[in-house]
């Protein structure tokens, strides 16, 4: 899709639709007011007959409105003028996104840059109004049979008087954000059957292709060559053969230490021998959102080549019970040396997780963030709204914090006191893989924290916000926005500010 920003003459632009706002107790933006006064009071008029009040996502469709080009107006509801907070002005986009689609337009000019959020500069509306719409374009069809219906809308311009480098930017990111949130999303919806291990390699291979970033793509073998116990161990019970997925983008000088990204890549977890209970047992196949999401930053990336240097490891494997897979009890090796008694083979991202940890020193990370769909706790302690984030260093967890506030994809930050972690003492190595029934959330990490000593490290546990289930099922392209916030602000190129958060 096209997007840029112009200072656009709304009663002049062609377009199939315009998209303007009004706020509540019908009273209408500065856009809105142009087109009123070029069609002699229309929109008043309009509004007077109480079609349309401005309640927030309201909507309504004007067709050849007298004294402008564009052939139809959209007018959107944006609630309280002034009082808009940022999350609603994003729902509200999202209700300006499906009712483009349903009306199949193809070019659309929006002018919701006029919409006051406090506190919030205009590149951050442009930002959000290219993410959202370009967003809006996904859809799986992968393996559905009858689908022909192609997304509309080709073109998006942007109103803002202030149609300058930054705002460009800002829709420019906004768009690659998407684009590498559709890479997450499918990735995370593709089954289990088609989503292996070796198709995560493949597709990170593509990737690298595409946008000229190094990924190297380890086997066995090669898991084998670096005493990887602990990440074999999860493998074993697999007739799939487990990857070591290795992106180096190199956007900055060669000096630079990295950001390094580690994902969790499980392509299914059944939860091995520890098997889990039926239901629901498909959503497993979104085991691997961590990973995915790991890939959609470098789609975002490779798109818009910021100045830094961004590493992302992934170790990607099934989850399977059989005569061959480890059993509780079992005791590994990880590549660090220390030892694991299995308890739980269910909880095998961590198994996974500790020796892509340890791989990563040696790129000498300035800091390293895992993101895993860890624990069902987290789900319970947080629901679907935010991710949990705990962390050896307080400065990253708070960038990460804040990344999240402004990109609308909130992390909420869990302790990672000392104490909790008795609860992983095990008689016969020198650890367990779980920790009782208390903190799942915090034990999980505690664990990830005894292979992150030698760097700066935070964990996202994203479980409860890497998919939606029921109607709705699908991957949320989440944490992509967090992600590609806090490396755009490390790279000093992000685009738009929430103030004071
Ligand atoms: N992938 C799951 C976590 C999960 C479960 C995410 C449900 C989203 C929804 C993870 O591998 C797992 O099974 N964790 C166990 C850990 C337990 C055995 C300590 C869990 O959360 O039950
Ligand atoms: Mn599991
Ligand atoms: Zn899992």
């Amino acid at each position: 899709m096209n997007i840029s920003v112009k200072n656009l003459d709304i009663a002049k632009h062609k377009t199939d639709c315009h998209v303007v706002a009004i706020f509540e107790g019908s009273k209408l933006s500065e856009s809105a007011r142009k087109i009123d006064a070029e069609a002699g009071g229309y929109i008043k008029s309009v509004l007077k007959r109480g079609d349309l009040s401005g309640k927030l996502s309201e909507t309504l469709l004007l067709h050849d409105v007298e004294g402008i080009t564009a052939k139809r107006v959209l007018l959107i509801g944006c609630g309280k003028a002034g009082k808009l907070s940022d999350n609603q002005f994003r729902t509200m986009l999202k209700t300006v996104a499906t009712s483009l689609k349903s009306y199949k337009i193809k070019d659309a000019a929006v002018y919701l840059t006029d919409v006051e959020l406090k506190d919030i500069d205009t590149a951050w509306k442009v930002k959000q109004i290219s993410q959202v719409l370009t967003q809006s374009l996904y859809r799986y069809t992968k393996t559905i049979s009858k689908n022909n219906s192609k997304p509309e809308l080709r073109k998006v311009t942007i109103h803002s008087a202030k149609s300058d480098t930054k705002t460009t930017r800002a829709a420019k990111i906004g768009k690659a954000i998407a684009n590498g949130m559709a890479v997450t999303r499918e990735l995370g919806n593709l089954p289990g059957n088609i989503c292996t291990p070796t198709y995560l390699g493949n597709q990170a291979k593509k990737i690298g292709r595409q946008y000229g970033i190094k990924v190297s793509v380890l086997g066995q073998k090669q898991i084998e060559t670096l005493k990887m116990g602990s990440f074999l161990s999860v493998a074993k019970g697999s007739r799939e053969q487990p990857k070591l997925i290795v992106f180096e983008y190199k956007g900055a000088a060669k000096a630079g230490n990295p950001i390094a990204l580690v994902g969790k890549g499980i392509t299914f977890d059944s939860g091995g021998i520890s098997i889990k209970p039926g239901a629901a047992m498909d959503e497993m196949k979104f085991d691997m959102c961590g990973a995915a999401s790991v890939l959609g930053v470098m789609r975002s990336l490779g798109e818009l080549k910021p100045k830094v240097n961004v590493v992302g490891v992934i170790a990607a494997s099934e989850n399977l019970p059989d005569g061959k897979a480890s059993k509780p009890g079992d005791v590994v090796t990880s590549m660090s040396g220390q030892t694991i008694e299995i308890l739980n083979t269910d909880a095998e991202g961590r198994l996974v997780l500790c020796d892509a940890l340890t791989y990563t020193e040696k790129f000498k990370p300035k800091a390293v963030i895992d993101i895993a769909t860890l624990t069902g706790a987290c789900v319970i302690a947080l629901g679907n709204q935010g991710a949990g984030l705990l962390g050896n260093d307080q400065k990253l967890v708070d960038k990460l914090l804040s990344a999240g506030q402004s990109a609308a994809d909130r992390a909420w930050q869990l302790p990672l006191w000392e104490e909790y972690q008795d609860q992983l003492k095990s008689n016969f190595a020198d650890m367990a893989n779980i920790g009782g029934r208390g903190a799942g959330t915090i034990t999980a990490a505690c664990f990830l924290s005894r292979f992150a000593k030698k760097f700066k490290w935070a964990h996202l546990d994203i479980a409860g916000v890497a998919w939606d289930s029921g109607t709705a099922k699908g991957a949320t392209g989440r944490p992509v926005p967090l992600l590609m916030e806090y490396i755009l602000s490390e790279a000093g190129s992000g685009a738009g500010t929430v103030a004071g958060k």
